[in-house]
């Protein structure tokens, strides 16, 4: 059918008797001359029809409309001087078509177009709509092929360098606690049974390493029932990893070494080794956030000390009551208005958002002046105002916020702000590369919901050996890998004892039978010699979307779903047929009124 792919010719196959297959891009006619944009997966190329020069292909180029599929066979020539395009790898050449051959047109309006510059303003909803016209797009062709070499990166560097073998787990499986709700598939040949869909192969790549298989890795579908947002699908792909006798250190050297060899391979970018490593409480107290963006300062100042015992009751209170009171310093902060901080301002809706009452605010003026509102001014000791002004390093200019109450609402809102000023102040480099881990993540949280604990990463992570007389309050042996804020993939070292998980199931409110009947088959697997092991997984969307510059893992899924979890392209999901419910034993409870 074709001799070459179009962004592979180069000036030097000028003269060569080329046969190319692809789209039309773009036709232009220049009084009698016809250029045509030839592209396909590798790019575009200008060819050119001229009643004098390719008498034979002219008839055939005039017809040619937008998306037409075509075979052109041509010479291909020099560019005059004057129609170089530098910004084109084939810009230096054209190709002199003498014979066009029209496989197939388009036979209905297309929903927009096409060629690569219009992509921006093109609606998501019809992008998602007509996806396979979307794909052909120069952005998303260069996704999907940066993601596929993202994959192979993996590949290469698990298999060949460190003798990891791919196994594929079931799909059709049990639930995997991760957190999300589950997806389930009624069960037809075992009535009023259900399967769930893996939130993740947590459970199957542990009991792999009973197995004995030692180094496992998968390009693995998960599928978690949760709320959607820019960087979450309904299903969604990881690399999961698990790997046998190897400690916490190890494991993260390599996968430090795993992500510098795909770095270096998609980017050529040579990531500083080793990185940086914060653990959850640091991470807390300076960002207010178990992920932090440090591509910039604006770190969080705890200020509780200082003012427990000042005469403003918002600060006092809140340290009284088992709260604090924390200071997000923006130096230069001047002309951050009253109005933005002050209810209907921007960042007064960000602080509430996060469930913060509102925020309190100090400007330091020339000679460590304060300039606020006379609540705070007048309750400030000059000892607490100097102690402030020395803790958070405020110059004249700066503005503090305060945020004061529980802690859990007082990080959550500084966060926020501090992400939100510091994108404003234009203090982040989008070109900049931050990698980082976060280490020693307490093994559980409260859920005030259920009153109860649950494990903040997954029950099958081991506590640290230091912290086991007290379960309840020990650190977990897990770490998450943070890309510029993002959490890209996160990881633990299991427990691989009965005892200790039992312990760690009573301690999330799991009874016996109820470990019994959810996890017997991995209780059970500890008895029969389990090895130490430990792993981790990578959101690989997350991280495709990262390396692609994009704001959302949709640009980079081929075929995604909506914030609704729909496909706009299949209209899936949609109702099915009576008789396939009857089958199932299953009957709809939803009443559309
Ligand atoms: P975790 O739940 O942290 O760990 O998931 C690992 C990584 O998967 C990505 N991720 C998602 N990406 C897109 N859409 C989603 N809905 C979504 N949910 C998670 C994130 C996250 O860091 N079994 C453990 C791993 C382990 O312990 O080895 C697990 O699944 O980037």
């Amino acid at each position: 059918m074709r001799t070459h792919y179009c962004a592979a010719l180069r000036a030097t196959d000028i003269e060569q008797t080329v046969t190319l297959c692809g789209w039309v891009d773009r036709r232009r006619d220049h009084g009698g001359v016809i250029f045509i944009d030839l592209r396909d997966r590798s790019g575009v190329v200008q060819i050119v029809s001229d009643p004098e020069r390719t008498p034979a292909s002219y008839s055939d180029a005039e017809k040619l409309r937008n998306e037409y599929v075509v075979r052109i066979t041509g010479r291909v020539s020099g560019r005059p001087a004057d129609s170089l395009n530098p910004k084109l790898p084939t810009g230096e050449i054209e190709i002199y078509a003498d014979h066009i051959e029209l496989l197939n047109a388009v036979h209905q309006q297309l929903p927009f177009q096409v060629a690569s510059s219009d992509h921006e303003t093109v609606r998501e909803d019809l992008r998602l709509k007509y996806r396979y016209l979307d794909l052909r797009r120069d952005r998303m062709t260069q996704n999907l092929q940066l993601r596929h070499a993202v994959v192979k990166a993996m590949r290469r560097f698990l298999e060949d360098q460190e003798h990891f073998i791919e196994v594929e787990t079931p799909i059709l499986t049990r639930s995997t606690p991760e957190g999300a709700r589950d997806y389930l598939v009624p069960s037809r040949v075992n009535p009023g049974e259900w399967y769930a869909l893996p939130q993740s192969p947590q459970l199957f790549k542990q009991l792999l390493m009973v197995a004995g298989c030692d180094r496992y890795y998968q390009i693995a579908r998960c599928f978690r029932d949760e709320d959607l947002r820019a960087d979450r699908q309904p299903e969604f792909t990881q690399l999961d990893m698990e790997m046998s006798f190897m400690g916490q250190e190890e494991i993260l050297a390599l996968n430090e070494a795993l992500l510098c060899h795909i770095f270096k391979t998609v980017k050529g970018v040579d990531l500083p080794r080793p990185f940086p490593r914060l653990t959850y409480a640091e991470a807390m107290d300076r960002y207010g956030c178990d992920r932090p963006d440090t591509r910039f300062g604006l770190e969080l100042v705890d200020v509780s000390d200082t003012l427990k015992d000042c005469g403003f009751k918002v600060f006092s209170g809140a340290v009284k009551s088992g709260g604090m009171i924390k200071v997000l310093p923006i130096p230069g902060g001047d002309h951050i208005s009253n109005m933005r901080i002050k209810p209907g301002g921007d960042l007064f809706t960000e602080a509430t958002i996060a469930g913060a009452k509102g925020i309190a605010y100090i400007r330091v003026r020339e000679g460590g002046e304060i300039d606020t509102i006379g609540a705070i001014k007048d309750n400030l000791t000059p000892e607490q105002k100097a102690a402030l002004l020395t803790k958070t390093g405020a110059e004249p200019g700066t503005l503090l916020l305060f945020g004061a109450g529980d802690t859990a609402t007082v990080n959550k809102s500084l966060d926020r702000l501090r992400q939100v000023v510091g994108a404003q102040l234009g203090m982040i480099d989008p070109d900049q590369v931050n990698l980082l881990w976060v280490t020693d993540f307490p093994m559980f949280e409260y859920n005030a919901d259920e009153k109860r604990l649950e494990a903040l990463h997954h029950p099958f992570t081991a506590p640290h050996p230091e912290d086991l007389a007290d379960l309840a309050t020990a650190r977990a042996q897990a770490y998450d890998v943070i890309f510029n804020g993002i959490e890209i993939g996160g990881g633990s070292l299991r427990i691989y004892q009965r005892d200790v998980q039992e312990k760690v199931f009573a301690t999330i409110g799991l009874s016996d039978e109820e470990a019994r009947e959810k996890f017997g088959f991995l209780l059970d697997a500890f008895d029969y010699g389990t090895p130490p092991h430990g792993g981790i997984a990578y959101g690989l969307d997350r991280l495709v979307m990262l390396l692609a510059g994009e704001d959302s893992i949709r640009d980079v899924i081929a075929f995604p779903k909506t914030q609704q979890a729909r496909s706009l392209l299949t209209d899936a999901p949609a109702g099915v047929a009576d008789s396939q419910l009857k089958e199932l034993y299953i009957a709809s409870t939803y009443d559309p009124e």
